[in-house]
């Protein structure tokens, strides 16, 4: 599988943006991780061909950055910051209560982050990529609860509102 006409189209203006193609890989990654919910080995492929690179070269890039998931990861990606003003307002208690509520969950995905520059809402977390905080473990349960329950809208996984590059 390459990329659909649709996709090819919106990735020939992805890379009109840059003076070298491979200045495109990230938005491409971010187009394949909302097009296949998790960076797929056929996403790195497609990613590859149209860029005329090797899959190793986009997985070595995609693999460093932690907002690429090359896994799958549900629908919701819930951030929970654990570093310093995180760290003495809560945040290790919120994300293992997180982390307990949704251990069996497919669709809420609790990962550990460093800091989100938003000190100022310790204990601070995203809901794919939306700052949020400060919040107690109940009142993020509440708020994950009410993205899945379609009452709030959630971006993508990758951030951005509908699909696509960020
Ligand atoms: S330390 Fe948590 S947002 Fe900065």
């Amino acid at each position: 599988m390459a990329f659909s006409g649709t996709e090819r189209r919106r990735a020939e203006e992805i890379v009109a943006r840059y003076p070298q193609s491979r200045s495109a890989t990230l938005p491409l990654l971010f187009m394949v991780q909302d097009r296949d919910g998790w960076v797929t080995p056929q996403g790195i492929e497609d990613v590859a061909e149209f860029l005329g690179l090797t899959p190793a070269v986009v997985l070595g890039t995609c693999s460093f950055y932690t907002m690429f998931k090359l896994s799958p990861v549900g629908r919701l990606v819930v951030s929970v910051c654990t570093n310093v003003s995180c760290l003495v307002n809560g945040g290790p208690q919120l994300h293992e209560h997180l982390r307990r509520e949704y251990a069996r969950s497919d669709d809420v995905f609790i990962e550990e982050v460093e800091c989100l520059a938003a000190c100022d809402r310790a204990p601070a977390l995203q809901i794919n990529y939306d700052f949020h905080g400060p919040l107690t473990g109940e009142q993020a349960v509440d708020l994950i609860e009410r993205h899945r329950s379609g009452e709030l809208t959630a971006r993508t996984i990758s951030g951005t509102a509908t699909g696509g590059e960020v």
